[in-house]
Order: C-alpha cells, then structure tokens, then sequence
C-alpha cells in the first residue's frame, strides 16, 4: 500500500501550474485504490530559507491550506498539516544531517540556483534544505511523494539518505521514496514565454492565472498569451517547435480532463483565437468554484485553522511514533 505525501510552501499565491501540474493530482491519489493514506503539507520552515515577510507568513500558510481544501484536499481523509507545527521534522532533519555529505548538497542545482554567485553568504537553512525535505518525507514513512520535474533531485537526495541510514542502523527501515512525477503531462508553462515554467515570481503577471483571479482577469490573459502565427496544429507533429501552442493545448486538455488527440482534433486548423476563448471559457468554468470557495474559507480562519491542528494532530502520532523509532535504532538513551 501507498503512502503519499507532498508539500508546497508558503510563498506566493498559487496559480494554474500548481493547480493542475500538483493539487489536481493530489485529489485524485485520494481514490486510487491501494493509497492507504496521503499527507499533504504546507512547509513554513522552508520558506523562511530565504528573505521573507514575517507579518504575511501565518495568512499565506492558511491561504495554502485554503487552497488544498477548495481544490478538494477532503480533510476527513487526508492530513493537512503544517511543517513548524510538528517539531518531528525537524528534530530527524538533524539526525539526517549527520549522515548527509556536504559535497552531496553543492551538486543541488536549486541550491545553486536560488544562492546565486555569492554561494559564501548563503544561509545553512538554504544549504541544508534538502535534509529537511528528507526528513519531511521520511518523517511519516512516505512512499510516494508526487512533485514536479525540479524536486527529483531532491528526492533522489531523500533516497540516498534513507539508504544509508538502513545501512547503518536498520535495514527495511526507511522506505526507498518513489517519486510520482506529476508535471509530464501537465506541465504548464508561461502564458508569456512557452520555454518558462509558470511561476510565482516571474515578473510580469500576465505571464500566469492566479487561483484568485476573477473571470475578467482570466479571459484577458489568455487573450493576450503569446502564439504564433500559423492556425492551431492539428496534429503532434505539428505542435513540435511550437512551445506556446503546445502549452496553450495541454493546459486545455488539462482542464477539460481529455486527451491530447482529441484537443487537436477540436481545434486543429482554427484560429487561435478560437482556442484562447476556449480555454476561457473552461478555466473559469473549472476555477470559479475554487476561488469561491478558497475566499470563503479566507473569511473563516477558524475554520481553516480547525482543519489545520486536525491535520496537525493526525500527522504528529506518525512522526512521534517513526522518530522514537529511528531514535532508539541510533542507539539513543531513549
Ligand atoms: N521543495 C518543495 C518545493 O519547493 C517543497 C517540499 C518541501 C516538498 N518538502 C517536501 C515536496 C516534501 C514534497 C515532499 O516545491
């Protein structure tokens, strides 16, 4: 049986990408018949990795765990927890620190990524990340963590650690993590710059749709998303070269819950325009619920908060229970 964990931290608002490419995924794993439990996280202690803002931290995790419940995280079935809520974390993100070579965390490309060219004044926090990240998973025997394409290294990390802590302390113990590559079908790219992921912080914000944008929004962003200037491919092959048209399609077919093949055949050959009102028309159709029922929540912290310490609750007695576990295994005096 499968136990499924994933995170996403606090940082800025959610948009389509994590929609589709992350939770949309997540809802589904709920039902699949040899899932036994899913665990979903919103991860505080990694955000404050780098410069944060401490007076939105608290309303971005509850705007998170809004986004969970709205996009159909059922809390009755699935944990949702927050990460500095539980200090299991961080207490086997130490014990793993001990086994973890240094050598191994420069190789991380976000870590070079997010540090930049002054590698010297980045933080231990940012350096260690992935250690947390490890425990993160481990911490609840996770074997299925669902991500996207730019946190597999990071979970081959996770892998790596898990094996040598089995090797030294208890073979079995730890699961080997499997990664469930999520994004592949669904990677969802910039409305602006079909090579870019749609992100958070890309500057201009027409480059993606906010799972707070209203239907006015919605429609004139896609409007204005960047095409070519041929008809829309009717085939595979003819979507090859063409990031943006390709991204337009998947994020359609996404929507709509269709196949590729059948998205070409409705629109192939048509303007883009044709498309661009399309999609419209479905993202609003598909969004509007969520965003609904996200600012509802918004106006309840109580609410979310009673869905977060019973999220909290449940996710603790596993993390209790595997750290004295992996506790007395290290030979700790209790
Ligand atoms: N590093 C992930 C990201 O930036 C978030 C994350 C933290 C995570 N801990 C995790 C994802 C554990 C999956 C499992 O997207």
């Amino acid at each position: 049986m499968k136990r499924i964990l994933s995170c996403m931290q606090p940082t800025n608002n959610l948009h389509l990408g994590n929609y589709l490419g992350a939770l949309k995924n997540w809802v589904h794993l709920q039902d699949e018949p040899d899932v036994e439990e899913c665990l979903y996280g919103v991860v505080d202690l990694h955000a404050i990795t780098q410069p944060y803002d401490k007076d939105v931290l608290a309303r971005s995790t509850r705007e998170i765990a809004a986004a969970y419940i709205a996009g159909g995280i059922d809390p009755k079935r699935s944990a949702i927890f927050v990460q500095s809520a539980i200090p299991e974390h961080s207490q086997l993100m130490w014990l793993f620190a001990t086994m973890t070579q240094m050598g191994k965390l420069e190789r991380m490309t976000q870590f070079k990524d997010k540090a930049g060219k002054n590698s010297e004044r980045a933080g231990l926090g940012l350096f260690s990340y992935p250690v947390l990240m490890a425990a993160d998973i481990l911490v609840y025997k996770a074997t299925h963590v669902p991500v996207g394409d730019d946190q597999k290294q990071h979970l081959e990390l996770a892998r790596e650690i898990a094996g040598t802590f089995n090797a030294r302390y208890g073979e079995g113990f730890f699961p080997l993590i499997e990664p469930v590559i999520t994004g592949a079908a669904t990677r969802v790219m910039s409305l602006k710059d079909g090579s870019q992921k749609m992100s958070k912080s890309a500057e201009s914000d027409n480059s993606r749709i906010n799972l707070t944008d209203d239907a006015d929004v919605i429609v004139k962003k896609f409007r204005k998303a960047k095409t070519d200037s041929h008809p829309v491919p009717a085939t595979l092959e003819e979507m090859e070269g063409r990031p943006e048209a390709r991204n337009l399609l998947t994020i359609y077919a996404s929507l709509a819950d269709k196949d590729m093949q059948d998205v070409l055949n409705e629109f192939g050959g048509k303007q883009f325009s044709e498309l661009k009102q399309g999609l419209a028309d479905i993202a609003v159709a598909r969004l509007a619920p969520i965003t609904a029922r996200m600012s509802r929540l918004l106006d309840d912290v109580a609410e979310i908060d009673r869905v977060l310490e019973q999220g909290n609750e449940k996710a603790r007695v596993i993390a209790a229970s595997v750290l004295a576990e992996t506790k007395h295994l290290m030979g700790f005096w209790k």
